[in-house]
């Protein structure tokens, strides 16, 4: 007979277990994953938990203070906030290869928790919320040939010079169970709620090389789409949904005036792992209002598409 209240009780003797006396480092990135899993470690070793949260500069609109905020307001845990975004950006600089730009954000995030880890004086631990499907799919396609379809930035093992051993107490779990043990940890439901977001963050929902002026206009036509879908009340209808920045700009008019400008595309998806996935149905009146908001509202759009791609034989994000 199996709960989740066990499984809860059965993760935190394994905890213990794994870490002894040791200290952890759990990488926080405001997902629901690190948070069940900073959660979840923190009941089974209190504060020989520090969480790092690092600013890759490629979050999204707010999503820092919010994450940051919402951690230090209502939770009890220890948390570090760095702002690497020069680190990361620049290294990203001209890169316009998804799986290269999966391995260098891959890399800086280790380097930077290894310092982390140093100055905090040597955790030999690293937590991250790893789930199930992240684990099979950057190994293979499940029934097919042995194909790399992605690089998790957050999976692959340490290498061994880190000398830090990881933590990861979901990696069995799919995504609704993880909502299941939030809740039974205790975290409110608008957080158990949140839409996934990729470790890389918005370099994979910017195809072609990564510049400052392109991610501020992502993050505009983002954080509008979202509003939308809140404004609809589809939120909690949808597994997850956001913008992606075109690299190509076609020509628009605006007024009197000619336009040349970045085009982007709408992806939302239902899905009830991630694994295979469905584009949100949405109606020709909500796809037209957003349409109109974007293009009026951020600098930089003229042009808004719908991506009606399944998964297979799309994925969900676009790199
Ligand atoms: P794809 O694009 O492979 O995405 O269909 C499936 C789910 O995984 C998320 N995703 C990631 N999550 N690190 C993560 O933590 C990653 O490197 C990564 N890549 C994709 C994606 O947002 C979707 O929910």
């Amino acid at each position: 007979d199996w709960t989740m209240g066990a499984y809860r009780d059965q993760a935190i003797a394994a905890i213990r277990q794994q870490v002894g006396d040791g200290r952890v480092i759990c990488a926080l990135s405001g997902g629901v994953d690190s948070s069940v899993a900073a959660v979840l470690i923190h009941e089974a070793i209190g504060d020989r938990l520090t969480c790092v949260y690092v600013d890759h500069g490629l979050m999204r609109k707010g999503e820092s203070e919010q994450v940051t905020g919402m951690f230090r307001d209502h939770y009890n845990l220890p948390l570090i906030h760095l702002d690497e975004s020069d680190l990361f950006l620049s290294a990203l600089d001209g890169v316009s290869d998804p799986e290269e730009k999966r391995k260098i954000i891959g890399r800086l995030f280790i380097e930077v928790f290894q310092k982390q880890a140093d100055a905090l004086g040597g955790a030999e631990f690293l937590a991250q919320g790893t789930l199930y499907p992240d684990v099979i799919e950057s190994v293979s396609f499940s029934g097919g040939p042995s194909v790399t379809i992605k690089s998790h930035h957050n999976v692959g093992g340490l290498p061994e010079k880190m000398g830090m051993k990881l933590v990861e107490p979901l990696r069995e779990l799919f995504k609704d169970e993880v909502r299941e043990l939030g809740r039974e940890l205790g975290l409110p439901d608008h957080f158990i709620g949140r839409h996934p977001f990729p470790g890389p963050g918005l370099a994979i929902r910017c195809p072609g090389a990564i510049t400052r002026e392109k991610l501020a206009i992502l993050r505009e036509a983002d954080a509008i789409f979202i509003d939308q879908i809140r404004r609809h009340g589809l939120y909690d209808d949808i597994w997850q949904a956001f913008v992606a920045l075109l690299p190509v700009r076609t020509v628009g008019v605006m007024g009197d005036g000619r336009t040349y400008d970045y085009a982007c595309a709408l992806r939302a998806v239902t899905s009830v792992d991630g694994m295979t996935a469905d584009y949100y149905p949405f109606s020709h009146d909500f796809l037209g209002e957003t349409a109109t908001r974007i293009i009026n509202e951020v600098r930089g759009i003229n042009r808004v598409t719908y991506d009606i791609t399944s998964k297979p034989p799309g994925t969900i994000e676009w790199e």
